[in-house]
């Protein structure tokens, strides 16, 4: 049994920030932000909409595109909820018109796809449910310091989802094997230290005085997070390889979490995968968390890039640390553009 991959959707919120756009109120350049992260513009939201509304929208175009409309879990990715409590998963069952259905969200930044995607085929293989839809949604440009110029030119917001079905290993669109790992010694590197547990405890018990703005905010060690971002990414996608018997030569598609180009051409550097076979889409959407990697395979399909029968290396790293891979054969699905 497996889990198999029949509907693909995506969303990006309407408002476009160019890199001219965030010079003109932060101390950078689109030279800086385009050479240094490959960023050259980014979508995010505003005027009160959320991660719910965007994942709304990718579920509704991976519901269309795999033609189905009877789902018996929902799972949402994201890092940026649109509250602490409750999830967000049930409420986006609600809107999608799916009834009573399981719904959970779960939380692994920028390794969430890679992360719900086995979460997905484990509640496939478990029985309990036949067909799930799983969403990476975020709007996390509202966790992010307008004022910092080390992060803000990175992020970006959206959604894309996919749906799943119980199937056989041996079929087109058949997920895995999952290389998935974490190194919570390096916590530090990517972390918002208000607003949970640890922040609301501290001084005595829950007060929200005297917290810092800037602990509101996402932290940031760039350098440090690249290294080990290349280094991890390389070997959990090498790992996942030869779990399923294939090497690079059996790649047509390398579909790396997209962080900074920099990172994606250094892992796939050193995986020996060609330039022409590894896909990029940051310039467009900047670094969208768990929407990355279903927002780069709605564009390659969509743009007729990414054909049944290819082979498909996806790979993704972020903040935990944790990191993940997985392979499958494309199947034949109908994608719309999200641009
Ligand atoms: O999704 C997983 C999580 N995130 C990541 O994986 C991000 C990984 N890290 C990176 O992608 C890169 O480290 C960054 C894009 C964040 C930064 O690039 P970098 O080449 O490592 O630059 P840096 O932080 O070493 O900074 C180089 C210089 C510094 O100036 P000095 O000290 O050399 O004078 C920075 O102050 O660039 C400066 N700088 C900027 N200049 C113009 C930093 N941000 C900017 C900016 N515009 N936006």
């Amino acid at each position: 049994m497996a889990a198999v991959l029949m509907g693909l959707g995506g969303y990006l919120p309407p408002k476009v920030v160019s890199n001219e756009d965030l010079s003109a109120t932060l101390d950078t350049t689109d030279e800086w932000i385009s050479t240094r992260t490959g960023i050259r513009q980014r979508h995010t939201v505003i005027d009160g909409l959320a991660t719910g509304d965007l994942a709304v929208e990718a579920g509704a175009k991976a519901l269309k595109s795999a033609g189905h409309s009877v789902i018996d879990a929902v799972v949402v990715a994201t890092t940026s909820p649109d509250r602490l409590c409750p999830a967000v998963a049930p409420e986006v069952a609600e809107r999608l018109g799916l009834g009573t259905v399981a719904a959970f969200d779960l939380t692994s930044a920028c390794s969430g796809f890679v992360y719900g995607l086995a979460t997905a085929a484990g509640l496939i293989a478990s029985e309990a449910a036949d067909t799930v839809l799983f969403i990476g949604a975020e709007a996390f440009t509202t966790l992010v310091n307008p004022a910092d110029r080390t992060t803000s030119p990175i992020f970006g917001d959206g959604a894309g989802a996919v749906v799943l079905r119980r199937g056989e290993p041996e079929e087109p669109g058949a997920l895995g094997p999952f290389d998935l790992g974490s190194d919570g010694s390096r916590a530090d590197l990517l972390a918002i230290p208000a607003g949970g547990s640890r922040q609301r405890s501290a001084n005595g018990g829950p007060g929200h005085d005297a917290v810092p703005t800037e602990d509101w905010y996402l932290r940031m060690m760039g350098r440090p997070l690249y290294q080990q971002a290349v280094e991890r990414m390389t070997r959990s996608a090498d790992t996942a390889l030869k779990k399923a018997g294939w090497t690079v030569d059996d790649v047509d598609w390398f579909v790396g979490h997209q962080a900074n180009v920099r990172i994606v051409r250094a892992v796939a550097e050193e995986l020996a995968m060609p330039e022409e076979r590894t896909a990029v889409n940051i310039d467009r959407v900047g670094n969208t968390l768990a929407a990355s990697i279903p927002l780069l395979l709605n564009d390659l399909a969509a743009d007729g890039a990414l054909r049944p029968g290819a082979r498909v290396l996806l790979s993704a790293f972020g903040a935990g640390l944790s990191w993940g891979s997985t392979v499958l054969e494309w199947p034949d699905l109908s994608v719309e553009s999200v641009h």
